[in-house]
């Protein structure tokens, strides 16, 4: 059993990873679609010819903190992926929901999608850590194609426990993609240490 402080929620893992209990509290679902906020197309390095994209899914908001943070950085474009049929409800149900989902690597259906993504070769991409996993959305992006050819770098924010999750993400992202470098962050630090995070964040973006 794990559990988190201001977001209390706690697994059991009841047979490997096969079976996910968790005890929410204080969720909240985040409000917008999915969409482009017209960046530059460009990274602003100098002499960087990529073109960069920042992809990412995020329930609570803490991951949507961080690809803001990479996107006004490197001046890219974001896009925020969403299911169609994001269950509304908070807490308790929506553990159990979101953690079966990974167990059974459900990729669900996502809103319109209105970018190219042959635009871009270097993606930016982040998730939150559900089940020791990324979560659901992003297993949409790989299946769909969307994700493919490029060079990816990870950016993941969890409770404390991702376990396995980054060497589970690098093996579905090198399928068909050449993996970058990856950075990881406590939900509770993006809530309550945002100059560190955010220090972290600008060295590992330079790296
Ligand atoms: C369904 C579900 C499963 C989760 N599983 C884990 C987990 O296995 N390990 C962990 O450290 N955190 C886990 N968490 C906590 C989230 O990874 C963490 O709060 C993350 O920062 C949330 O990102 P978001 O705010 O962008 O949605 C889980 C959260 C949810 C909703």
């Amino acid at each position: 059993m794990y559990t988190v402080k201001n977001n209390t929620w706690a697994f059991k893992s009841v047979s490997g990873e096969g079976w996910i209990l968790v005890v929410g509290s204080g969720l909240h679902k985040n409000k917008g679609v999915g969409v482009l906020q017209g960046a530059n197309h460009k990274n602003k390095k100098e002499g960087k010819m990529s073109k960069v994209l920042v992809v990412y899914y995020s329930f609570e908001g803490h991951t949507k903190k961080i690809a803001e943070k990479i996107s006004q950085n490197l001046n890219a474009d974001i896009l925020e992926v969403k299911p169609k049929n994001e269950k509304k409800s908070s807490g308790f149900s929506k553990f159990l929901w979101g953690g079966s989902q990974v167990v059974m690597k459900k990729s669900p259906e996502l809103e319109e999608i209105s970018i190219d993504f042959s635009q871009y070769d270097e993606i930016y991409l982040g998730t939150p850590i559900w089940a020791w996993s990324f979560a659901p959305p992003i297993r949409t992006l790989f299946e769909k194609g969307y994700i493919k050819g490029k060079k990816i770098n990870l950016f993941y924010t969890h409770g404390g426990g991702p376990g396995k999750a980054e060497e589970r993400i690098r093996e579905e992202v090198q399928k068909e993609n050449t993996f970058g470098k990856a950075i990881e962050f406590l939900d509770k630090d993006i809530k309550n240490n945002e100059e560190i995070v955010i220090k972290k964040l600008y060295e590992w973006i330079e790296k």
